[in-house]
């Protein structure tokens, strides 16, 4: 699909990212096709994920979409993803209003730059400001999943980027989310701004396999041990570069990828498989040519480091980028890439979650109307 983007960026990536959520092949024609694209490479997605041209004919225009009404939006967190997830939502006043903000330590959310008036140091305080969606960007089990759950039973709809959660209670908050009438969305808990989800969604029953470079972390980690850093060395540089969870044993031993790949396994064959092998990356020396890989069908799931042919796929896999590959019952092999960790594509899987939440719940119109979704 050839479109014709706006002259505000924000809004352009806004409307791309919904398309190749949705599975269209986009070619983005600009009149600023440097700068688009640098917005989009900032959002996570580099040239694989769009094509940006200077002037396409046949273009038809972006669809833009007119609020009928604010979304109010209660953000609990504002550290690496919140506060790139404040920010944006700042950009766009006409559609979203945020009414509160909770942290634990007030001060250093006002130096990072959320408003005074919103903050407040407990969650429940902020949640007590009027709002329709939570979006919970704490991190960790509790007490995020309990205020997932209270929100929901509040009739709140609910975006998270919370694997952790949506891993281990998933579908106890989905079963909580369909009795209340309310949509709980977390795009952002696998692959960055990757669509890995919404495809495998779209191909459930299709699937045969999947297999992905999941933990932008230890990608990042083994790259730089690979260019001679120590362990704690590479891992300390991807703390500083916003990649790492809080607790990067997480993200070494493999648990992230496990879990992701448990709420991927869901999407693609609606149940968890009932073998799962898990090994990190701790005790990798050689890390030449390395990636962590988690592989899955529907029986039996494996996360471990691998050291990959230089032609495979997923070797190539660089930095924080992520790749899934899908094999489907028709012997076709789908193949996504995106930005899967960081302050702006994790916002902005956020954000298109919470631009489904106002479509869905009828509080502004769908982007729909645009013909069959193409590719993956
Ligand atoms: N970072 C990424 O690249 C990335 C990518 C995909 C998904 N995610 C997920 O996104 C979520 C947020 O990650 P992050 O990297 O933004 O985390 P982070 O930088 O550690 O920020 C966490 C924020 O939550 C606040 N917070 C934590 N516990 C709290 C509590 N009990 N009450 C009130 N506020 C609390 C912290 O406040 P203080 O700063 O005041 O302590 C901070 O503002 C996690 O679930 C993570 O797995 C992150």
């Amino acid at each position: 699909m050839i479109v014709a983007t706006p002259s505000n960026l924000p809004r352009a990536v806004h409307g791309i990212y919904a398309l190749i959520r949705q599975g269209h092949q986009v070619v983005a024609s600009s009149e600023q096709p440097g700068a688009l694209a640098a917005a989009l490479r900032e959002a996570g997605l580099g040239p694989a994920c769009v094509e940006v041209v200077p002037h396409a004919s046949g273009a038809q225009p972006l669809p833009i979409v007119e609020p009928q009404r604010r979304l109010r939006v209660a953000l609990l967190g504002h550290g690496t993803v919140g506060t790139g997830l404040y920010r944006r939502l700042a950009e766009l006043p006409d559609q979203f209003t945020v009414t509160a903000i909770a942290v634990r330590d007030v001060r250093k959310a006002e130096r990072n730059g959320a408003p005074a008036r919103l903050l407040h140091n407990e969650c429940r305080l902020a949640l007590s400001r009027p709002h329709d969606v939570v979006v919970e960007l704490i991190g960790g089990t509790l007490p995020a999943a309990s205020l997932i759950e209270s929100s929901l039973r509040a009739r709140k709809h609910v975006v998270t980027a919370n694997k952790a959660v949506i891993a281990g209670r998933g579908p106890y908050l989905e079963v909580l989310a369909r009795e209340a009438g309310v949509q709980l969305l977390y795009s952002a808990s696998v692959g960055g701004a990757m669509p890995a989800l919404e495809t495998l969604r779209r191909h459930a029953g299709s699937v045969v396999a999947f297999s992905g470079v999941l933990n932008a972390t230890s990608n990042f980690v083994l790259d730089r041990m690979a260019a001679g850093l120590a362990l704690n060395e590479a891992v300390a540089q991807a703390q500083a570069a916003g990649y790492a969870e809080a607790d990067p044993r997480l993200d070494l031993d493999g648990t992230d990828a496990a879990q992701k790949l448990v709420i991927l396994a869901r999407a693609a064959f609606g149940c968890v498989p009932q073998r799962l092998v898990q090994e990190g990356i701790e005790h990798v020396r050689d890390a030449r040519g390395v990636r962590l890989v988690a592989s899955c069908t529907a029986g039996a799931g494996e996360v471990r480091p691998v050291a990959l042919a230089a032609g495979h796929p997923l070797a190539s896999t660089a930095g924080a980028e992520n790749r899934l590959l899908i094999q489907l019952r028709d012997g076709s092999t789908l193949s996504l890439s995106a930005t899967g960790a960081g302050r702006w594509p994790t916002a902005e899987a956020v954000l298109a979650d919470l631009y489904d939440v106002a479509g869905r719940a009828g509080l502004r119109p769908q982007t729909s109307g645009l013909g069959h979704a193409v590719g993956a």
